[in-house]
C-alpha cells in the first residue's frame, strides 16, 4: 500500500522535476513555447505566467532550505520543456497540496480521477491469468498488432457498430494515449496545426506539441457543449492537417448530435478540397460505450472517410494500468488512402516507443473484450448525485455518456470552492484544470459509500 507521505513524496519529487524544467528560463519572461498558440493579453498566458513564477520560485525555495543550494536544470530539451509548460494546471493540481494533501486521508471522498475505487470487474484477473500459460515458444516473443487481436477488435466493430472493418486496418496500442499519438505521428509534418475542442481532455495539446506540431484550441458551444462549427470552419487554415474529436466528451458528458457531425463533415471536406490534401479526423472514442439512457452512440467516422477511430479498453473496463486499445480506419476510407497510412501508422508505432499492447492483453483480448463495468450501476450514481446536487441549489446537468458530472462552482473560483470541499473530506478536480474555470468535475467512479458520505459536505460547502 502507498503510504500518504510517499504519494506527497513523489508528488513533491514531480514538482520539483517541472520547476527544474520551468527554471530553465527565468521567472516572468516570454519563452515563446505557448507565446504562439496563447496570446500575452488573454487570461490563460497570465494565469500560465503566474503559475509558472509561483512554482517555481515555491520550489526553488523549498530546496534551497532544504538542501542549501539553488537546482540544476538538466533537462537538455527546450522542446520538452514546451510540453511541461501545457502540462502546468493539470500538475498543478495532481502534484500540489489541494490533491496529495486529502488524497490518502481516512474516509476521502475521492471524485477526482477516473480511477477505479472498487475491485476490478469480474472475470478481467480469470481472463489474464488463463492467457498467461504458453501456448506455443512465441507466446511472449516480440508482438506487434496480433492478428487474432485484430479479429477480436474487427468482430466487435461489427457487432457494435455494423461496419465491416478490415482487420488489417486495426492497429492494436497501449490505450488511446497511445494511439493519438501514433495517429498524430503518422500524418503530422513540423509546423502542421491540429485543431482539438475545448474544453479537452488533459493531454491533447501536449500530444501535439509532441510532434513538432501547433496546437488550436476552439471552444465548444458555452450553453450546449456542442462543437461550435463556425469557430472551427474559420479556425481551419491551409496548414490544418487534423482535428481531434472527443464523443462522448471529457469532461463535458456531451455526444454530439447526428446533425452537427454532418456539419462537422461538410466542413472538412471543403477545406480539404480547398487545401489540396485530406484534414484528418482523429475520432477519440474511449467513452463510446459508457453511454446512458439506451442511447445509441453515433461514430463521427460515420460521416467523413478520412477518419482514425481511436479506442481504449481502459474506460470499460475501469483498468488504466493494464493497457490496450487501437486504432481503426473505417472501410469507407479509400482503399489506397488506408494502403499509404499502413507502414505510416506501423513505423510511427515502432519509433513511438514500440506502442503496442503486451503480449497477454493482446492473447486475453477476445475474453476482454465481451466484459464491462457495470454501467447501469454508472447510471444510478449520476442519476442519484444530479439529484442531490440539484436538491442542495447546486447548478448541474445530466451527461449523456462517459463517467463526469460538471456542475457549476457556487463561487466564481473554482480552486477555492474545491478547497472549501477538500476542507469536507471531499476532493474533485477544479473545473480550471480541464479549461473550465466556474466549475468543477466529479468522478462517478468514487463508490457509493464515498458519494453517501459527501452528501453532507456538498451540503454544506455551498453555503460557507
Ligand atoms: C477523452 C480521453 N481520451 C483518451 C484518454 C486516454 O485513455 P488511456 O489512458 O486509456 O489511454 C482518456 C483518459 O482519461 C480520456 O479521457
Amino acid at each position: 500500500m502507498v503510504s500518504g507521505n510517499s504519494k506527497r513524496d513523489d508528488g513533491l519529487q514531480l514538482a520539483d522535476m517541472i520547476a527544474g524544467a520551468i527554471m530553465s528560463f527565468a521567472p516572468g519572461e516570454d519563452t515563446g513555447c505557448y507565446s504562439t498558440f496563447v496570446k500575452k493579453s488573454e487570461p490563460a498566458y497570465f494565469f500560465k505566467q503566474a503559475l509558472i513564477q509561483d512554482i517555481a520560485l515555491s520550489t526553488l525555495l523549498r530546496r534551497a532550505r532544504s538542501h542549501g543550494q539553488f537546482p540544476m536544470n538538466n533537462l537538455p530539451s527546450t522542446h520538452i520543456q514546451s510540453i511541461l509548460n501545457a502540462s502546468i494546471p493539470l500538475f498543478r493540481f495532481a502534484t500540489g497540496p489541494l490533491y496529495n494533501d486529502n488524497v490518502s486521508k481516512p474516509n476521502v471522498c475521492d471524485f477526482a480521477f477516473g480511477n477505479p475505487h472498487e475491485m476490478p470487474v469480474a472475470g478481467f484477473a480469470d481472463a489474464l491469468q488463463k492467457w498467461s500459460v504458453p501456448q506455443n515458444k512465441d507466446w511472449f516473443a516480440y508482438k506487434r498488432s496480433e492478428p487474432e487481436a485484430q479479429h477480436v477488435v474487427a468482430q466487435s466493430l461489427r457487432a457494435w457498430r455494423g461496419i465491416e472493418f478490415e482487420p488489417n486496418d486495426i492497429f492494436l496500442t497501449n490505450g488511446a494515449f497511445a494511439a493519438l499519438t501514433v495517429a498524430l505521428g503518422a500524418i503530422l509534418d513540423a509546423g502542421d496545426e491540429v485543431i482539438f475542442n475545448s474544453p479537452p481532455w488533459f493531454f491533447y495539446e501536449q500530444l501535439i506539441l509532441a510532434q513538432h506540431a501547433k496546437p488550436v484550441r476552439v471552444r465548444v458551444n458555452a450553453e450546449t457543449f456542442d462543437l461550435d462549427l463556425d469557430a472551427l470552419d474559420a479556425a481551419i487554415t491551409n496548414k490544418t492537417r487534423a482535428i481531434i474529436v472527443n464523443s462522448p466528451n471529457n469532461p463535458t458528458g456531451k455526444m454530439y448530435p447526428v446533425q452537427t457531425l454532418r456539419g462537422l463533415a461538410d466542413i472538412l471536406e471543403k477545406h480539404s478540397a480547398r487545401n489540396g490534401r485530406e484534414i484528418f479526423l482523429l475520432s477519440d472514442e474511449a467513452y463510446s460505450r459508457i453511454i446512458f439512457d439506451g442511447r445509441g452512440f453515433t461514430s463521427p467516422t460515420s460521416f467523413y472517410p478520412y477518419s482514425f477511430l481511436i479506442y481504449t479498453y481502459g474506460k470499460t473496463l475501469l483498468t488504466p494500468g493494464q493497457r490496450i486499445g487501437y486504432i481503426a480506419l473505417p472501410p469507407n476510407m479509400p482503399q489506397e488512402t488506408r494502403a499509404a497510412l499502413n507502414p505510416a501508422i506501423f513505423i510511427s508505432q515502432l519509433v513511438t516507443g514500440y506502442a503496442f499492447p503486451n503480449a497477454l492483453l493482446q492473447h486475453a483480448l477476445g475474453d476482454l473484450d465481451k466484459l464491462s463495468i457495470d454501467i447501469e450501476h454508472l447510471q444510478h450514481k449520476r442519476d442519484w448525485l444530479v439529484r442531490e446536487l440539484s436538491a442542495m441549489g447546486y447548478q448541474v446537468h445530466s451527461p449523456e455518456g462517459t463517467f463526469y458530472l460538471l456542475p457549476r462552482s457556487p463561487i466564481a473560483n473554482d480552486w477555492t470552492f474545491a478547497e472549501k470541499l477538500a476542507a469536507q473530506n471531499i476532493i474533485v478536480l477544479p473545473g480550471q484544470v480541464v479549461e473550465m474555470p466556474g466549475y468543477f468535475r466529479l468522478s462517478l467512479t468514487a463508490n457509493d459509500a464515498m458519494i453517501t458520505r459527501a452528501l453532507a459536505g456538498f451540503a454544506h460547502a455551498i453555503h460557507v
